[in-house]
């Protein structure tokens, strides 16, 4: 057997490599190992360093996640000021930077052409190659330090690969941090399974996600970043800038591919006409070009103003806006009863596809905009799907335009609407609506919930309008009889129907405690509620604090858990679940052990190996409960390096204060 190495050799080893993958992966796009390979490695690497955690450094790739919660952000102030772009919206805006450039330098300059990525710019600083601050733009002079988010980026290096870029004291390199539109649509996916509301575009939701407290969060959402100018120790290190993304790329930074160095302004024109037509088939937002002189020397020359540099512009594309008029406002009742008014619109072509609804969200809304029933307005696509009203075209309003008026019993049922104190959205109070029948079965049935997947909405209207089924228990009670009736239910269907509801009998608790559509429950919490109690009983019989005790469940989720279980209704659809042999408790054994029965823990600071979550789920497992602040009630804190306060709380209470390895004894050495 070869020797084997010394633990600071070994690790060292598996982080070269485990940085050259994440290169290949994250940056290049050009993976060389599988993602099971990858993993494989990064286990490895995370064994070694928790058994030798004083050769743990912030560079390694497992420090990306900090694991520790935020309080707020501190307020940096910029080296120099990060300023933005003056816009062009035309070719002749375009021709006029040309002119500008030519009077000022007696030459035909060339450029840069870049995509302008919808995003939000921020500010990097690497030390001797090392990454030590990530800083948001804010208001260009003071902006917000987010280095825990910052580092969750998997493309952005901690460590810069060049040993050229490692040599500078203080590189400060700027770009854009944005949200692909896979995660972007995944994010809103998640947040309306939540009952919270959807981001408009992918620009508000990055920028969310960066100011999110939780780094943990951060990670999950998937925030991507091109960078785009590097200052090295004060200077720009070539003396082109078609040079410095080239060096900034061999630093190992993420430099968007597309880009194009020019050498007439006649090319910059075409190459934005060309990018203006192919923005939809890029994974993420565009909305337009930046044009750059490329010469260092000319740039410095020209200067800036207070806002903007001389030597750049930002050619802006024509925003997916159309004009269109509004025939009606319908109002939709949705799952949780929340009546949502809807333009009917004169159908109008946008970036691709024919528009004649757009989302209107509550009466506060279409207050905002002043909107009148017959009005002409201006509708925007953003990245979501779901189109806009942005603004009524006021001057042009028809003489017999109507005031809408938000119904005050619901369209569909005409039951009791009320508006609950702080909301902007009414919300139908009866149970039976069959708008919200049809809603919440069809979340019932969804993928990630019950997975019934012949029912879709045609079935639904048919099955709640013919008074066949009345919640989603009655789904259970369907015969063959019964689906053969229905219109466009051939046998075929019907029976492929109702092996599906059979086999979802057989589903996991999680998955049923997310279809029951409780407020603010979505799949995660559902998961974390399954693993806890164990069962739909235990969960239903949760008293409020509880419920608030378990690890990510806060309190306002914790009250809509406990108000769900105490309404007679709700129990009595659990209860024909059960009758129809529905799977009610957890498959895997919910509780491993009592040893930590009744013991509250405090978690603070960043353990070794462990997340807060697999910390949390721990300490739930054993029986354990998991609290927010120290007291005397406390029986543990569990604590890793950089702990703040609440260790100094806990030594002046006398609470033992424990860490990472006497933890996993308590909890059989797991
Ligand atoms: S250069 C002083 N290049 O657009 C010049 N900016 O509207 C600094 N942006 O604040 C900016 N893509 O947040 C540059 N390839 C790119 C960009 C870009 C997006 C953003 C940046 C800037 C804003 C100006």
């Amino acid at each position: 057997m070869p020797p084997k190495a010394p633990p600071a050799e070994k690790i060292e080893q598996l982080r070269a490599l485990i940085r050259h993958h994440e290169h290949r992966y994250y940056v290049l796009d050009n993976p060389e190992i599988s993602d099971a390979e990858f993993d494989k490695l990064f286990r490895a690497l995370k064994a070694v360093e928790a058994e030798h955690p004083e050769l743990v450094l912030p560079d390694s790739p497992t420090q990306r996640v900090g694991g520790k919660p935020a309080e707020g952000f501190a307020a940096v102030e910029h080296a120099r000021p990060m300023l933005s772009l003056d816009n062009a919206y035309s070719e002749g805006e375009l021709l006029d930077l040309d002119r500008r450039v030519k009077e000022l330098s007696g030459v035909a300059p060339d450029y840069v052409c870049e995509l302008k990525i919808d995003g939000l710019s921020l500010s990097l600083i690497y030390e001797e190659g090392m990454l030590t601050r990530g800083v948001t733009r804010g208001d260009g002079t003071r902006g917000e330090d987010v280095t825990a988010n910052v580092k969750t980026i998997r493309s952005l290096p901690l460590k810069l690969r060049d040993e050229a870029a490692q040599k500078y004291r203080r590189l400060e390199i700027r770009g854009e941090v944005f949200l692909p539109l896979a995660s972007f649509h995944k994010v809103n996916e998640e947040r309306e399974d939540n009952d919270e509301p959807r981001f408009a575009n992918p620009r508000n939701a990055a920028a969310g996600t960066l100011r999110t407290l939780n780094p943990d969060v951060v990670a999950s959402r998937k925030l991507d970043l091109f960078v785009y100018q590097c200052f090295a120790d004060g200077q720009i290190p070539c003396p082109r800038h078609s040079e410095t993304l080239g060096w900034l790329k061999e630093a190992g930074l993420k430099v968007n591919p597309h880009w194009k160095q020019c050498e007439s302004i006649q090319a910059v024109i075409d190459y934005c006409r060309a990018w203006e037509e192919k923005r939809d088939s890029l994974s993420y937002e565009i909305d337009g070009v930046v044009v750059k002189v490329n010469s260092v020397r000319l740039q410095q020359d020209m200067g800036a103003t207070s806002k903007f540099p001389r030597w750049a512009v930002a050619y802006k594309f024509a925003a997916r806006q159309a004009t269109t008029q509004v025939k009606n406002i319908l109002v939709q009742v949705g799952r949780t009863g929340a009546l949502t008014p809807v333009a009917e619109l004169d159908p109008v072509e946008l970036a691709g596809s024919t528009i004649s609804r757009a989302t209107l969200h509550n009466e506060d809304e279409i207050r905002r905009l002043g909107l009148k029933i017959g009005d002409l307005v201006l509708i925007e696509k953003g990245g979501d799907v779901i189109p806009k009203v942005v603004k009524v075209l006021e001057d042009r309003r028809p003489e017999d335009a109507q005031t809408f008026v938000m119904p005050s019993r619901c369209p569909v049922c005409s039951g009791e609407v009320y508006r609950p104190e702080g909301e902007a959205v009414r919300r139908c109070a009866n149970v039976g609506c069959p708008a919200k029948v049809k809603e919440s079965l069809l979340h019932f049935s969804a993928r990630k919930a019950m997975k019934i997947e012949g029912l879709g909405e045609a079935l639904a209207d048919q099955l709640v309008d013919k008074g066949m089924v009345k919640d989603p228990a009655d789904l259970y009670q369907l015969s063959l009889d019964d689906l053969v009736r229905l219109d466009r239910m051939g046998k075929k269907s019907s029976l492929n129907l109702l092996a599906q509801v059979e086999e979802s009998k057989r589903n996991d608790l999680a998955r049923i405690i997310f279809g029951l559509g409780i407020r603010h429950v979505g799949e995660r919490t559902a998961q974390i509620l399954a693993q806890r109690f164990g069962s739909m009983d235990a969960l239903s019989r949760a008293a409020q604090d509880e419920l608030e005790s378990v690890f990510e469940v806060g309190p306002v989720v914790a009250e809509s858990i406990y108000r769900f279980f105490a309404q007679p209704e709700n129990l009595a659809v659990i209860a024909k679940l059960k009758a129809a042999g529905v799977n009610l408790t957890a498959k895997t054994a919910a509780r491993k052990s009592a040893q930590l029965q009744g013991k509250q823990f405090v978690l603070t600071g960043k353990l070794p190996s462990l997340s807060r979550e697999q910390a949390g789920a721990l300490i739930e497992q054993h029986g354990g409960r998991i609290t927010v602040s120290v007291s005397q009630k406390t029986d543990f804190v569990l604590a890793g390096e950089d702990a703040g306060s609440k260790l100094d709380k806990a030594r002046a209470l006398g609470v033992p204060v424990i860490e990472e390895t006497e933890f996993l004894k308590m909890v059989g050495g797991e």
